[in-house]
């Protein structure tokens, strides 16, 4: 078992560039199964979940080969439309192949789900939107099976902003028969930059970083290369980690318009944020100030995938900060960890109410999601003695070289394999 022992105290101070961003290159490379040829994508970071979607691709018939940090998808033969739940079980992110399934071969037939056990995170809205486009889906024995003689356009009012639904139901409606309107669509910029690709591809989207998307069914895409947008979440983290370190640092290949709820929280919180229109530029001035209220929300509103980055750095601000998430229902198991490091976290329902401490205090800890290891490493970085956390595969998941980019900016950090 592999894990990330950090010793605490020094500040960052550097600058890196975002890799590309996971949550807009997964459903890229879903959408590749859409044109029966070659996709091309660059800029793909090395992380798990990019490893275990290209298994996935090549399961379902695609060749799938890296020429340095580009993809190239063969999508010319697909010769299966099922995944067992031990590929889907991986990664939430399988549940995107429901969409360009349907609309390449008709049908799908998907084992659960995996990802983060942040909540329940059920599927429903993905499955109603689906249906109102003429598919048939049946859930049974863990099994999600999808049929569709023939996709249709239709208007379609998602309940709430799901980011994955609507991913999903773009790329089922890019081939459908006529026009769909998604209305309450999801804005998050990753669902832009899947949008702008499949514009790349052929397909006919208006709307795009809207809540309403019109899309004009083709009958056939093109070979295409498209480059991902930079990792917005990936960025922020670091950010927060310099900022918990009382350092200083450049993140490049980041648009700051979509870091806007971030930005705002790091300068409540007593940094010097400076930024121009492709980098960031962050600088902790004196002792962290508390946010008196933090509340995540879809997007333009503070990620819930910087949620439990700003409790670590929160636990150790001048004062009382209240997090409060309503995207997941599950999101603060990492103030569990947190606490045993010496953070005063007490949670109220889906508030959380932290008590800045001095300083945290190194200990084992496990990580328990991609974003909660993220912040344990922030914590840990900044501890008083050596912090080791376990079951960081998580970690790896989302995050590239993480403990090297961090060595390079200052840390006293290092990957450690355990019997
Ligand atoms: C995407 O997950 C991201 N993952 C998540 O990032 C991110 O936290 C989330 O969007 C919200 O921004 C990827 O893009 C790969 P949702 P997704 O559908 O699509 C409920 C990370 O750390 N819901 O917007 O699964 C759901 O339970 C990951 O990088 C339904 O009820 O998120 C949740 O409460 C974690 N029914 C809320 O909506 C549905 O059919 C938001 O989920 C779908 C969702």
């Amino acid at each position: 078992m592999s894990i990330l022992r950090i010793k605490g105290g020094r500040a960052l101070s550097g600058s890196i560039r975002a890799h590309g961003s996971k949550n807009a290159i997964l459903p890229m490379m879903a959408a590749s199964i859409l044109y029966p040829g070659i996709t091309v994508l660059h800029g793909v970071p090395e992380i798990l979940d990019v490893f275990y979607m290209i298994e996935i691709l090549e399961q379902l018939g695609c060749k799938v080969k890296w020429q340095d940090s580009s993809l190239v998808i063969d999508a010319s033969a697909i010769e299966s439309v099922s995944l067992s739940s031990c590929m889907t079980g991986k990664m939430r992110s399988s549940v995107f192949l429901l969409g360009p399934l349907l609309a390449r071969c008709g049908e799908a037939k998907l084992g659960q789900p995996g990802g983060c056990s942040i909540g329940s995170r059920p599927v429903d809205i993905h499955v109603a939107g689906l249906q109102q486009m003429g598919a048939e889906l049946t859930e049974e024995n863990g099994w999600l099976r999808a049929s569709a003689s023939c996709l249709h356009g239709n208007v379609i009012r998602l309940p709430f902003p799901s980011v994955g639904a609507t991913e999903n139901l773009i790329m089922a409606a890019v081939l459908a028969e006529g026009e769909t309107i998604l209305h309450h669509a999801a804005r998050e910029p990753e669902i832009g930059d899947l949008c702008r690709m499949l514009q790349g591809m052929g397909a006919r989207i208006k709307g795009i970083g809207s809540s309403t998307l019109e899309i004009t069914g083709v009958d056939r895409l093109r070979e295409s290369a498209y480059t991902v947008m930079g990792d917005r979440i990936e960025a922020s983290t670091y950010l927060i980690a310099a900022a918990a370190s009382g350092g200083e640092l450049m993140v490049e290949n980041v648009l700051p318009g979509q870091l806007t709820g971030v930005l705002t929280a790091l300068s409540i919180c007593g940094c010097d944020v400076m930024h121009n229109q492709r980098a960031v530029y962050l600088r902790r001035k004196d002792r962290l100030r508390p946010v008196p209220y933090l509340r995540t929300a879809p997007f333009p509103g503070f990620p819930t995938d910087v949620q439990s980055q700003m409790m670590a750095l929160l636990s150790c601000a001048d004062g009382e900060s209240i997090i409060h998430e309503t995207i997941f229902e599950g999101r603060f198991q990492t103030a569990l960890e947190l606490r045993k490091m010496g953070a005063d976290i007490c949670m109220e329902g889906n508030k959380a109410v932290i008590q800045g401490v001095q300083r945290l205090t190194g200990t084992k800890v496990c990580a328990r999601d991609l974003r909660g290891g993220a912040a344990l490493v922030i914590a840990g970085l900044t501890a008083e003695g050596i912090t080791e956390i376990c079951h960081c595969t998580y970690i790896q998941r989302g995050y590239a070289a993480l403990a090297q980019h961090l060595v390079d900016l200052g840390a006293d950090i290092e990957m450690v394999e355990i019997h």
